[in-house]
Formats: C-alpha cells, sequence, structure tokens
C-alpha cells in the first residue's frame, strides 16, 4: 500500500507492506536514530513525534502515517537544537541507547507545557526509561531547555 505523510519537515510517499512498522521503515530508510528497546512499547526507547505526540514507533503501523507530520531525532537535532545541546551540556546520558527517544519526549513536552514544574517533568518524561543515568541529569537538561523557551 501507499502512504504519504511528511517526515522531518518533507513529504515522503512510501510503498510499504499493511503491517510494516515505523520503526523498521525509518532505519530502513538510514534514519537509525531511533533505536529499538523493548519491542512492546513500554520503554520508550523507539519514540517519534507523530503530530507532535510522542508515540513507540516498534508498534506505530505505518499504514495509520496518512497525512501525519512526523519527526525523528536526526529532523529534532535541526528543529530544536537547542534541546540536543541541553542534553550534552548537562551530561544527560551514559550509554545513549535511551537519549533519542527522551529527547523526542522533550520535544514534546516543550510544545504541550513549556513551563513544566520539575515534577511535570518527571512525570511527563517516565515512559521513557532510562538504566543508566538515574533520570536527574535528563531533568536538569530539560528544564533548562524549557528555561530558554
Ligand atoms: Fe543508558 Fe539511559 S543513558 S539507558
Amino acid at each position: 500500500m501507499r502512504v504519504g505523510f511528511r517526515l522531518n519537515g518533507s513529504a515522503v510517499g512510501l510503498e510499504v507492506e499493511p503491517d510494516a512498522l515505523l520503526l523498521d521503515v525509518l532505519r530502513a530508510r538510514g534514519l537509525t536514530g531511533t533505536k529499538e528497546g523493548c519491542g512492546v512499547g513500554v520503554c520508550g526507547v523507539c519514540s517519534v513525534l507523530v503530530d507532535d505526540r510522542p508515540v513507540s514507533s516498534c508498534l506505530y503501523l505505518c499504514a495509520a502515517l496518512e497525512g501525519a507530520e512526523v519527526w525523528t531525532i536526526e529532523g529534532l537535532a535541526e528543529r530544536a537544537p537547542g534541546l540536543v545541546a541541553a542534553f550534552v551540556e548537562h551530561e544527560a546520558m551514559q550509554c545513549g541507547i535511551c537519549t533519542p527517544g527522551q529527547v523526542v519526549a522533550a520535544a514534546a513536552l516543550a510544545r504541550a507545557c513549556p513551563s513544566a514544574s520539575e515534577e511535570e517533568v518527571r512525570e511527563y518524561l517516565s515512559g521513557n526509561l532510562c538504566r543508566c543515568t538515574g533520570y536527574g541529569t535528563i531533568v536538569e537538561a530539560v528544564r533548562h531547555y524549557l528555561a530558554t523557551l
């Protein structure tokens, strides 16, 4: 089937199988910043934005993307460079596997609630698991970025 949507700001038209998953399609197109974590929609590692809301791309069917706007970590690095820079400045990563998903969730938060408190940041990012950092530096990075908006 054919599906048309916007990907990181550019119109794309793809021929996909009806059961094609967004994660697999993105990575096959070279957008390997989106990682696979648990594979069952729980850990948040594979998060991307669909119409400004974070979704688990490991479960998201490409067939549902007609007319949608998708942003991956690659696009957000250009759309919100300050957010990525905040993660770097605050050393908000260790192994880094969760980082693209954390940035994606933070970008959604910045749109939905730019004045979010620390508690609200922690709540909003609670669907993005991190095994390494203890979350402190991630929350600091996000709050720093929000303060610049
Ligand atoms: Fe390793 Fe988050 S930096 S899981």
